[in-house]
């Protein structure tokens, strides 16, 4: 299934595409922020783990790599940065299965997963486009099954708060800067929904969130 609504590419510019792995390294600490959002996530071997809006697969391989026995799926609304992601896969000789789609309509049954992983993705859908992921994502975990977000989230320093400034009028930010994501899942029917960390990076305040569908 082909998905056919507009979207904003992994690094706002489609020519800056193929440099997303390296631009990334550059401004934000990517890795150590990916494997505490992993650790979050306390994956099971038995478990199948949806990367939503998985860009170049970083995300869907370091899972892969520390929780080998899972099953893990990534998913992303562009082709281009998709051929990134299924070569970066390739070379690492693991199986991670990379489906094209949106986020707004994911091409799962219900209850389908254990996690759904999510980093630096959410802030790259309109507001209501937030709130469709989030039902879909709802939708598609099991009961007991658990959202877990890293993203761009509320300054909590001075210098997070003047970039915030800036980054506000970019990509579709506005909610994650006014700290609405929790409201967000909530609103989708998650419950225990919490903001579990705060970093400060170059590139302002960077937050982890955990949620979970009611058993
Ligand atoms: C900043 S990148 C993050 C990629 C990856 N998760 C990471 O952390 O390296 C945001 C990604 O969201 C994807 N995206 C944007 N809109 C989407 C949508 N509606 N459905 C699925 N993916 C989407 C983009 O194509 C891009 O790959």
């Amino acid at each position: 299934m082909k998905p056919q609504t507009r979207f904003i590419p992994a690094m706002h510019f489609r020519w800056l595409t193929p440099y997303f792995d390296v631009l990334t390294n550059w401004t934000l600490p990517d890795r150590e922020l990916k494997e505490r959002l992993i650790e979050q996530a306390e994956i099971r071997p038995q478990h199948k783990v949806l990367d939503l809006g998985c860009g170049t697969a970083t995300l869907a391989l370091l899972i892969k790599q520390r929780h080998a026995e899972a099953t893990v799926i990534g998913i992303d609304i562009d082709t281009e940065i998709l051929k990134i992601a299924r070569r970066k896969v390739q070379d690492a000789g693991v199986t991670i299965a990379l489906h094209e789609a949106t986020s707004v309509r994911l091409p799962y049954p219900d209850g389908a997963f254990d996690r759904v992983l999510c980093s630096f993705a959410m802030h790259h859908l309109t507001h209501a486009d937030k709130r469709r992921a989030s039902a879909e994502v709802f939708r598609v975990l099991r009961p007991g099954g658990e959202l877990h977000v890293l993203d761009f989230g509320k300054p909590h320093t001075a210098y997070c708060l003047s970039v915030s400034f800036v980054l506000r009028w970019t990509e579709e930010l506005m909610e994650n800067i006014q700290g609405l994501l929790p409201r967000i899942f909530q609103d989708a029917g998650f419950i225990d929904v919490e903001e579990t960390s705060q970093r400060a990076t170059l590139a302002g305040t960077v937050s982890t969130y955990s949620a979970r569908k009611p058993s």
